[in-house]
């Protein structure tokens, strides 16, 4: 629709005030120019690690599906076999009728693996995070948060209302430098970050939050969506530092390495109903289907009886910065910092000439002048399509 004469209300003159449509148009004319332009692709997984994406089967780095779950036999049996005994769909929020019986299992199993009082399934990361956090912290409270924490604990954050300080990433002196400075004006404080940062790949220094912590008596909140399953014999980052790290909120998610969807918080009693008393995402949508639950437990089965699978994804990621010459892997994710949103487009480009998917990572995803190829390894790659791809990025890629 090309721009409307509409009449300003009030004063009679006709001025040029341009559409929904033409706002948009421009919006994504600008997003083209500075090459940040996203398109959904449709991408066929036909199995766990290929992918088929305009017409090319392409082995797919892409995925965070590091124990290919998604396709195991036994989760989907048990995803079947929940939709043929529940049905499809919870039909309410879990508050109302939409608590089926799966529930439950998953939680008491969550909980174990955690080891906490107890555990609450959320329908996604995005909602557990963003409910929360402002669930338990409010106005008057202080939030820290690491300047790399995913998307949805900034939003948690955001909703809460609270003053939100970000520090350096991974950087504990600052963190505490700024608890010194304004803890003491706030009646409660939270301490946010990812367990295992989702474009970067390291750890956060848990043992050192956690002391933070103490000291200061703020409250740890970790995103552990890349940790369960993969990180600390499967239980996750808390488990990745020798002895347990004491977390009071842990939260994860369902839909990666667990190859299914949904996400839970892992605390407390008293935290856990609480939060199903007051977390919004909890309470004003429905609940999960029966079967992404029913698969969740299943994976953890498969996670839980074969420790040495589970560990492969890290070590392929190990074994690929090493022929490259990278820092070493610290979970299955592993960055190649490009620079510019143009050079990771073409990076992925020429990676996809070869028969590799890896999705080109920008702004805002990530910060201005740090693009990259974000690698994600899982337990079935071969290794000879690894040694192959690492061939490449040394040669065609780290050389430019
Ligand atoms: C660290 C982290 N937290 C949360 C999420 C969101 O989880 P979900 O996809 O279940 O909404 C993601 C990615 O999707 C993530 O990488």
């Amino acid at each position: 629709m090309p721009t409307q004469l509409k009449v300003s209300p009030g004063t009679g003159a006709d001025i040029a005030t341009p559409s929904l449509d033409d706002i948009a148009r421009q919006k994504l004319a600008d997003l083209d120019r500075r090459q940040l332009r996203r398109r959904l692709v449709e991408t066929a997984r036909t199995d766990s690690i290929w992918t088929v994406r305009n017409g090319r089967r392409l082995l797919s780095f892409s995925c965070n599906d590091y124990l290919n779950l998604a396709q195991h036999p036994a989760v989907k049996e048990a995803a079947i076999a929940a939709i043929q005994r529940h049905g499809v769909g919870a039909g309410a929020s879990r508050l109302v009728t939409g608590n089926h019986p799966l529930f439950v299992e998953l939680e008491a199993r969550l909980a174990r693996v955690k080891q906490t009082e107890g555990s609450c399934v959320f329908g996604s990361g995005y909602l557990a995070n963003s409910g929360v956090i402002p669930a338990l912290i409010g106005p008057e409270d202080l939030i820290l948060i690491d300047e790399l924490a995913h998307a949805c604990l900034w939003a948690g954050a955001r909703l809460s209302r609270a003053s939100v300080l970000p520090f350096r990433h991974n950087d504990a002196k600052q963190a505490e430098a700024l608890l010194a400075r304004h803890r003491h004006r706030h009646r409660h404080a939270l301490l946010a970050t990812d367990g295992v940062f989702s474009m970067d790949g390291d750890l956060a220094p848990l043992p050192a939050l956690a002391a933070l912590a103490g000291r200061f008596d703020a409250w740890l909140l970790t995103d552990d969506a890349h940790g369960i399953g993969v990180i600390g014999g499967g239980r996750g980052s808390t488990f990745a530092h020798g002895n347990k790290v004491d977390v009071p909120l842990q939260v994860g998610t369902l839909s990666k390495a667990i190859g299914s969807y949904g996400a839970y918080l892992c605390a407390s009693r008293p935290v856990i109903d609480l939060v199903q008393n007051r977390a919004r995402t909890l309470i004003y949508s429905t609940g999960l289907p029966p079967a992404a639950v029913a698969a969740a437990i299943a994976a953890l089965d498969v996670i839980e009886r074969d420790p040495a699978y589970a560990a492969l994804p890290v070590q392929k990621a190990k074994a690929f910065t090493q022929m490259t010459g990278l820092l070493e892997a610290q979970s299955p994710i592993v960055p190649v910092i490009v620079g510019s949103a143009e050079a990771a487009l073409h990076a992925s480009a020429l990676l996809e000439q070869e028969g590799f998917l890896v999705v080109p990572i920008r702004p805002p995803t990530v910060p201005e002048g740090t693009a990259r190829l974000r690698f994600s390894f899982s337990a079935l790659h071969p290794d000879a399509e690894i040694e192959r791809l690492a061939l490449l990025v040394r040669t065609r890629i780290l050389a430019q």
